[in-house]
């Protein structure tokens, strides 16, 4: 663990490429998004999706983004407003938040329930301050489906050391879940979540963002392959290099095994990357990305 506030590593402007426009439009006449008036992003970070939200509510509407670390708070007061919406921040913990019961027609998350320890009492929080009929919209990953997906389908890359790479990973989620700090494909469990006696038509959808990783074609993708650079360099699975060993030691792995297996994994993403970038290689990357709708019930 460092000093640095949460998901430090994970915070930067490439989220306001994870989502395609015309899809957030869409998401929003499905969640009805023209009834609210009060919305809430729970575990707001620097207020990513507080602000994509904003964007798609009515004029009038307002939003709250409550979130855990100060530091995070006072970034996301800083960001330009969205027209006609107000937006503001809060210190708080999704566990147990400052709010009353039924506060809110819209309670939303990104990219939070991957790092809880308990996911289904934030869920049950986030529902206890929904008013009836309003809507809950969780929007989470299946992180090992991206890897699996970006590695299987490299020719480039070895048998032997993809089954490494993916056994390593597993055994590193697994273990993050273990020490409290979230399940990092916690995005295929999002409707196991739900109390069914509190909420009813659910629904679950895939963003339809994909990747292009092909010269000249995709506006993000300079900016995620930076990105990605970045984060392998702290730990070859993206996470600082202390936390990876000891959620791989807590997931069951061989500590004795582990510089080994980085310097494979390492190996495996420094080529993929290094050919991306060169533009020798190009890809089209998907993932999981789950987003789910459902009602309070009155
Ligand atoms: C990966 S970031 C996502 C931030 C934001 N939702 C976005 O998509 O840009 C996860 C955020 O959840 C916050 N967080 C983690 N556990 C929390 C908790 N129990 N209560 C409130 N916030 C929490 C972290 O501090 C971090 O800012």
């Amino acid at each position: 663990m460092t000093d640095e506030p949460h998901s430090a590593l994970y915070l930067t402007d490439a989220r306001d490429l994870w989502w395609n426009a015309d899809f957030l439009a869409l998401l929003a006449r499905r969640a009805d998004f023209t009834s609210v008036r009060h919305a809430l992003d729970v575990g707001a970070g620097q207020g990513h999706w507080t602000r994509t939200v904003a964007r798609l509510l009515p004029k009038g509407a307002s939003i709250v983004g409550v979130e855990r670390e100060p530091r995070w708070v006072e970034l996301a007061a800083r960001a330009p407003a969205v027209d006609g919406v107000p937006v503001s921040y809060q210190v708080g913990g999704a566990e147990r938040m400052p709010f009353a019961d039924a506060s809110f027609d819209l309670v939303t998350c990104q990219t939070l329930l991957i790092h809880v320890a308990d996911p289904r009492a934030v869920v049950a929080e986030m529902t206890r301050v929904l008013r009836p009929g309003g809507r809950l919209l969780l929007c989470e990953p299946n992180n090992i489906a991206a890897s699996v997906s970006r590695l299987v389908t490299s020719p480039s890359v070895d048998v032997d050391d993809l089954v490494a790479a993916l056994t390593m990973q597993a055994r590193c989620e697994r273990g993050k879940a273990a020490l409290g700090r979230g399940f990092d494909s916690a995005g295929e469990t999002l409707v196991s979540l739900l109390d069914p006696a509190l909420v009813d038509d659910v629904q679950v959808w895939l963003n339809d963002r994909c990747t292009v990783y092909a010269p000249g074609t995709d506006r993000g993708s300079r900016t995620e392959l930076a990105d990605d650079r970045r984060l392998i360099e702290v730990g070859p699975l993206g996470w600082s290099l202390d936390d990876t060993r000891r959620y791989f030691v807590a997931g069951g792995g061989d500590e004795a095994a582990f510089d080994g297996l980085c310097a494979r994994v390492w190996r495996i993403a420094r080529a993929r990357l290094d050919g991306l970038v060169s533009g020798r290689a190009s890809q089209n990357e998907g993932g999981l990305f789950y987003v789910l709708c459902a009602r309070r019930r009155a």
